[in-house]
């Protein structure tokens, strides 16, 4: 392990001594995430093959102001329901990752499965520290959003299932309250996006809100 997982915390701990008001809450930069994903569109189901508990997450990209924002792509990543990213389970091949767009109304529909918790790396110097303390080095559940938008600020953030394990001991301090949402079940038939699902499956939904761009300098995630 690299100085990688030392400067995501650094950075999870700046965002959350910078954020702005009332915008969603940027937490840690992009681990694993994976640049060049396809292109799908509303409702397309990035978890295609991959086994797990269907899960949809819709809501709306907005603006400070409420304005809906369309055309924002949300560039969408997670683990799998053993807690494994495809970088871990099938090098470059594509998996359970995907790139969305916002309609006119500023609405996003994505399909995928829930994802699992997972433990960081313990055999570098982070999982030394942690090992001497009584922090738990398991991360909750959650999924990835990178959100971009001409005239916005783009945003790095993660959705969390709320009652997940290890959800307020986040090794990483990602966790906020205003990024748990709930992963409501429901029972098998039609679903968002215009499809129908032959099995239970989880509902969740977040609205996104961007910060417009100003002439202030920003913070980048280049080298992190
Ligand atoms: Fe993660």
């Amino acid at each position: 392990m690299t100085g990688h997982d030392l400067t995501t915390v650094a950075a999870a701990r700046w965002a959350t001594a910078h954020d702005e008001p009332k915008a969603t809450p940027a937490t840690v930069p992009r681990p694993f995430h994976v640049e060049g994903s396809p292109t799908l569109a509303y409702g397309a189901n990035m978890a295609d093959g991959v086994d797990g508990t269907p899960l949809y997450v819709t809501g709306l990209v907005r603006d400070l102001s409420g304005r809906p924002v369309a055309a924002a792509v949300l560039d969408v990543w997670q683990a799998d329901a053993d807690g494994l990213y495809d970088s871990q389970v099938v090098g470059d091949e594509v998996r359970l990752r995907g790139k969305y767009t916002s309609r006119a109304d500023g609405t996003f529909c994505v399909q995928t499965i829930a994802p699992l918790g997972y433990s960081i790396p313990m055999d570098g110097p982070v999982g030394e520290l942690i090992s001497r303390t009584d922090i738990s080095h398991y991360r909750p559940a959650h999924v990835y959003f990178l959100i971009t938008s001409p005239g916005q600020h783009s945003l790095t953030t993660h959705l969390f299932a709320r009652g997940a394990a290890y959800l307020y001991s986040d090794v990483l301090f990602g966790t906020r309250s205003e990024l748990v949402v709930d992963f409501d079940r429901r029972p098998p038939g039609p679903t968002p996006g215009g499809g129908t699902s032959d099995v239970p499956w989880l509902s969740a939904h977040y609205d996104f809100v961007l910060q417009p761009r100003t002439d202030r300098p920003q913070p980048t995630d280049e080298g992190r």
